[in-house]
């Protein structure tokens, strides 16, 4: 089976945790986006979408979702994000499309994560894919040389600006033996906006697509 046609079975799976009338908060990513379609087809009626990207609102907004701004909601009940990496404690590495900030609000702001991932982004330990770290453009020199401090190798994401208005540096060679550490040592970094481990808040699940069906972690 294609990854692609892993990511949409996995993206119907997350279907049975949505529930009509939900305030759900949606990620960013092709995983996401096969997810929305799958929505957009299932039948169901949310109340309205938190939304964690400029280009997941206008994919929301096509199918006819409303989407509202997170300070007009209170905590929601579901939250579904894709993640470039996954470990077997749920805890994640996001921000290859770099939406990490808001995704990592709107997770800190749902009971309730369900990550959706095909079986690629498995892995033992965090750190195969470069860890984005979100920054304010005039700490960019400054950060990069904290993150090589740390062992790290900084590179910035060219031609690329967040939705925020801030840059990524692709951190690779970091050790992320202790992820919950590493994630609080770098968003303590001044200029720091956060980077994209999400281990301190993890998914609470996991669906993991495969050629032998959807296995759900947690
Ligand atoms: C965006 C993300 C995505 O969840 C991550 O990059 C996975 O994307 P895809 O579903 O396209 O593989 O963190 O910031």
């Amino acid at each position: 089976m294609s990854q692609a046609r892993l990511k949409i079975e996995v993206a119907r799976a997350a279907l049975r945790y949505v529930e009509d009338g939900m305030l759900l908060g949606v990620g960013t990513g092709s995983t996401v986006n096969a997810f929305i379609d799958e929505l957009a087809s299932s039948g169901l009626r949310l109340e309205a979408a938190v939304s964690s990207s400029e280009a997941t609102t206008e994919k929301l907004k096509a199918i006819g979702v409303k989407v509202m701004d997170l300070n007009h909601c209170g905590d929601l009940a579901l939250y579904i994000d894709g993640a470039d990496e996954v470990d077997a404690h749920r805890r994640l590495i996001k921000g290859g499309g770099g939406a990490l900030t808001r995704e990592k609000i709107i997770a800190g702001a749902s009971r309730q994560f369900v990550c959706i991932v095909d079986e690629s982004k498995c892995r033992p330990i965090l750190g195969e894919f470069p860890l984005p770290v979100e920054v304010i453009p005039m700490a960019r020199a400054f950060v990069s040389r904290k993150l090589t401090g740390m062992g790290g190798r900084p590179q910035l994401r060219e031609d690329f600006v967040t939705d925020n208005g801030n840059l990524i540096l692709d951190v690779r060679n970091i050790d992320l033996i202790n992820p919950n550490q590493v994630e609080r040592d770098i968003n303590q970094i001044p200029g720091v906006v956060t980077c994209g481990l999400f281990a301190l808040r993890p998914a609470d699940k996991v669906l993991v697509a495969s050629e032998s069906g959807i296995e759900t972690r947690g």
